[in-house]
């Protein structure tokens, strides 16, 4: 039986509607010919965050690539990342005729999330969790988009990042895993796309400060899940349309990261 595929989706992407377009189609072909395989969506939307709080005059405060996510301000966040950018990719699936369903992390359980530190404020990380809604879904032919926001056992509403989420869900599935990104790939110190990477050459990149921000929460998501899976992740762009079918299908584009 094919694995499942889980599609990461950087939020920026939200902004770029020829990128979306081309997403959606290509996805809705694809889904036409291979209607037997559980393809799931997981989504950022870091930007949307962003307007949002400069609208509110509110500051951004990120470290380590994790937006410090203070009590008061979850609230936006929750309505920019599961209510607008979910809404967002549910109203392109609908016109492009793919039966989605838009969830966050913690419908069914489908990831577990734990807050990582009260200082960081409602920032949860996420662990593997419950496929049995997901299994309800697939046999019912709806594709999940799930937002990036957790809840954890005491009830706490947490922002998570995506990567790590679709890194999470991708093991709770025993998926195939693609993180697309506004980048298509890793660089390295050169600025070339690095075709291949393994964990130590990519630790070294982040302790020479070549992977940086966002990028080294992707880069670890994607070792750890190449490590547990034992089969590569890729790291791409959502950009070129005639390299996301293939991307689908199992071929490299962008960087490969390997166990
Ligand atoms: N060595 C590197 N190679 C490529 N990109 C890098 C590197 N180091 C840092 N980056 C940055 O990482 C960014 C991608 O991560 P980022 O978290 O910003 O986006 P995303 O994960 O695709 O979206 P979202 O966070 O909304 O889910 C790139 O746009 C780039 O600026
Ligand atoms: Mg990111």
């Amino acid at each position: 039986m094919i694995k499942p595929l889980v599609i990461k989706l950087g939020g920026n992407i939200l902004k770029k509607e020829a990128a979306l377009n081309n997403l959606f189609t290509t996805l809705a072909n694809y889904l036409n010919i291979y209607n037997n395989r559980f393809i799931m969506i997981v989504h950022g939307g870091g930007y949307i965050v962003d307007d949002l709080m400069k609208k509110l005059s509110l500051s951004i405060i990120k470290k380590n690539g994790l937006r410090i996510t203070p009590h008061d301000q979850i609230d936006i966040v929750v309505g920019a990342l599961a209510g607008i950018a979910n809404k967002k990719l549910l109203a392109w699936a609908k016109k492009h005729k793919i039966n989605a369903i838009g969830l966050c992390l913690s419908d069914g359980n489908i990831v577990n999330s734990l807050q990582i530190d009260k200082k960081l404020g409602n920032v949860g990380h996420v662990f593997p969790g419950n496929s049995s809604l997901l299994n309800i879904l697939f046999d019912s032919q709806y594709i999940p988009i799930i937002s990036s926001i957790g809840i954890d056992d005491n009830g706490n509403l947490l922002n998570i990042n995506a990567d790590e989420a679709a890194a999470a869900l991708a093991l709770t599935t025993d998926a195939n895993l693609v993180l697309l990104s506004d980048v298509n790939g890793i660089k390295d110190n050169k600025g070339n796309f690095i075709k291949e990477i393994k964990k130590h050459e990519a630790e070294r990149l982040i302790s020479n400060n070549v992977i940086q921000h966002g990028m080294v929460i992707k880069v670890r998501a994607a070792l750890k899940v190449a490590f547990i899976l034992n089969r590569p992740v890729n790291i791409a762009s959502w950009e070129y349309i005639d390299q996301l079918n293939a991307l689908f299908n199992g071929y490299s584009i962008g960087t490969r990261v390997h166990n």
